[in-house]
């Protein structure tokens, strides 16, 4: 099962990534997360990335779509795998199409922008594996520790109020036009594109994994 998760930041993209790889035992993929490790690691893609990440920019595609296929290319990716902020621009969804790597399905989680901000303004990261918690929606078993290790959960640098307004804006700008690539290509050519589904996303995190589950048979 290949997939893509498709939302502005803080739609819940990670949130439901951890049921749906658990599910179907594929890896998340997220780009995101790829790039904060390299920043965490100082490694030279880390120090090319970090400014721009932080003040909430894209990456360059070039950089992006390189990561993306190296890391398809590991045997842990021969069941599948889950897209999780990737493809963010027409040019990074056209190098997968021509790249004929097929994809099954595109969720869409649609999430207003208001409730992003307090999304983001309450979100907790653990950032060795990834997981992501809210302090009033999705909170930790204990306070500012993560469930699994028991470590100190962070806020993410770009979560401040005038990185997400920037965020949402790119968002709209460069990856909110891939809702009508990926719809009409499925109503095009239903055969190679992948099923594409839209999720509302305003609800428990409960609410929005049943509708997932739903979509995905
Ligand atoms: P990335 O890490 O991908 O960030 P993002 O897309 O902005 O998305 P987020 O991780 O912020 O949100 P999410 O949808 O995963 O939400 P989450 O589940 O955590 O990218 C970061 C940066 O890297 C980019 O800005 C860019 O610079 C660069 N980059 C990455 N990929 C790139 C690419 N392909 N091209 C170019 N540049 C790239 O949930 C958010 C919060 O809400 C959490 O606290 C969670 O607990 C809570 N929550 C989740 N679901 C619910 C619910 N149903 N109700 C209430 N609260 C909920
Ligand atoms: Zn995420």
């Amino acid at each position: 099962m290949r997939l893509i998760l498709l939302g502005a930041p803080g739609a819940g993209k990670g949130t439901q990534a951890q049921y749906i790889c658990e599910q179907f035992k594929i890896p998340q993929i997220s780009t995101g997360d790829m790039l904060r490790a390299a920043i965490k690691d100082g490694t030279e893609l880390g120090l090319k990335v970090k400014e721009i990440m932080n003040s909430g920019g894209l990456v360059s595609d070039q950089i992006i779509i390189d990561l993306v296929k190296e890391r398809i290319s590991q045997p842990d990716c021969e069941n599948g795998f889950l897209f999780d902020g990737f493809p963010r621009t027409i040019p990074q969804a056209d190098a997968m199409k021509e790249g004929g790597v097929k994809i099954d399905h595109v969720l869409e989680i649609a999430v207003p922008d208001e409730e992003i901000v307090n999304r983001l303004a309450g979100r907790r990261v653990h950032p060795a594996s990834g997981r992501v918690y809210h302090v009033d929606h999705n909170p930790p078993k204990e306070p500012g520790k993560d469930d699994v290790t028991g470590e100190q959960l962070i806020q993410r640098e770009d979560d401040q109020e005038s990185t997400v307004r920037n965020r949402l804006s790119v968002y709209h700008d460069q990856t909110a036009p891939l809702v009508d690539y990926y719809q009409q290509w499925a109503d095009k050519d239903a055969e190679a594109a992948p099923q594409y589904h839209r999720i509302e996303g305003v609800g428990s995190v409960a609410d929005i994994t049943r509708q997932v589950k739903e979509a995905l048979g």
